[in-house]
């Protein structure tokens, strides 16, 4: 047991003063200078990162294995690599759990030389209780924490489409755009929860989505803490059958409370979309949700409905980062384009990345 704990604290003293990986020890410093516009890219691993507009990357969240290249490479384009920070809300209600995992989030961003964290936790949450009390807690400890270990770092919160308890995550969103540096509203998966009859529609409807972010701010959440999230993914959906009117019922997947949801679909890469779009109905528009979809048959003789972005759409939402004075954009995720150096295939990623600056 002694030898083991030993061996424990050797280890983190360790871990605690890595030696920096970077061909030029100053990338390892973190960065603290603010950009005008925020592009808060989710990265899920491998080398796509390569490909991204750096000239626009302002933050990039390593949802994939840590990756010192990209960190020393972020930090040579003056952005920010942050870890992704998730933990069961059950267990952080004891103070003395939620220090350790706070403490433990810090040293792991020191060692690996990160700007900050984005705090993903997806989880249900009663309004008033002790685990809403206690997320709130744990955004404001945290942001406390990386503060002051790691100057100019930026601890960032992801939040629903709409702050009116979508999913349950009935979270204080007030408090927690307070004590965070900012709000990553994700605007997609938004048929999580169908009320009406179970049909596919699309990922992130124009007004739907934009009227959530109307009630964001009208909790009066400052504009510069919010940046809007946008889809590179879409929603194939089996058709259980189909419309004159086009139509696609959708099979009947309960989630949290509601009778349906995209949970019926599967979520595809803008990359393979854009393959499929190739043998399908041709593209399509739908005018009500802004969004573009296809159909298309599979090996079976299955009708599928899927429903996508597309610069076109994507443009529309991004809009409105500028009319609102939002502090900037993102989407998840950045490794979905096809980055290969198929022609057709770059024009389409150019397309995708420009436009996160509206139209
Ligand atoms: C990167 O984004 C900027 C700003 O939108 C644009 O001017 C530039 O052409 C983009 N670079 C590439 C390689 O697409
Ligand atoms: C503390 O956290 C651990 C691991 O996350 C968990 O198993 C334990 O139940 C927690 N304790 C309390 C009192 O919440
Ligand atoms: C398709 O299925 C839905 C739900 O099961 C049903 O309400 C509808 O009438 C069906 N439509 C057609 C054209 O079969
Ligand atoms: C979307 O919102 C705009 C502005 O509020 C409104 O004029 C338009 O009718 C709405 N469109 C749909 C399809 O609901």
């Amino acid at each position: 047991m002694l030898a083991v704990l030993a061996l424990v604290s050797v280890l983190v003293v360790v871990s605690g003063s890595s030696v920096c990986p970077c061909e030029r020890p100053e990338l390892c410093q973190p960065i603290g200078a603010e950009r005008e516009l925020e592009v808060f890219v989710f990265d899920v691993g491998g080398k796509q990162w390569k490909s991204y507009n750096w000239t626009v990357v302002t933050t990039v969240a390593a949802f994939g294995k840590f990756d010192a290249e990209l960190m020393c490479y972020a930090h040579s384009k003056g952005a920010r690599l942050v870890l992704k920070g998730d933990v069961p809300i059950s267990s952080i209600v004891d103070r003395a759990n939620r220090t350790a995992w706070i403490t433990k989030q810090v040293n792991l961003a020191k060692s690996q030389f990160m700007d900050g964290i984005n705090i993903d936790v997806e989880q249900a949450v009663d309004e008033g209780s002790p685990e809403y009390f206690a997320l709130t807690d744990l955004v404001r400890e945290t942001t406390e924490a990386f503060h002051r270990e790691i100057p100019g770092s930026q601890v960032s919160f992801d939040v629903a489409w709409s702050p009116n308890c979508i999913d349950k995550r009935c979270y204080d969103y007030i408090s927690i755009a307070k004590y965070s540096d900012l709000l990553f509203v994700m605007s997609y998966d938004e048929q999580s929860q169908i009320p009406g009859d179970c049909i596919a529609m699309a990922n992130a409807p124009l007004n739907q989505t934009l009227k959530a972010y109307d009630d964001y701010l009208a909790l009066n959440i400052d504009p510069k803490k919010i940046v809007m999230g946008v889809p590179w993914y879409g929603y194939d959906y089996p058709c259980v059958n189909l419309s004159q009117e086009g139509i696609c019922y959708i099979p009947k997947v309960p989630f949290r409370g509601a009778p349906c949801s995209d949970a019926a679909g599967k979520q595809k890469p803008y990359r393979w979309i854009m393959k499929q779009l190739g043998s399908s109905s041709g593209r399509k528009w739908d005018d009500e949700q802004k969004a573009p979809y296809f159909y298309y048959k599979d090996q079976a003789g299955q009708t599928h409905q899927l429903w996508y972005d597309d610069p076109q759409s994507i443009c529309a939402k991004a809009n409105y980062v500028t009319s609102k004075g939002l502090r900037g954009i993102g989407m998840w995720n950045g490794n979905i384009l096809d980055y290969s150096d198929d022609p057709v295939a770059q024009q389409q990623t150019t397309q995708m990345w420009n436009a996160l600056f509206g139209c």
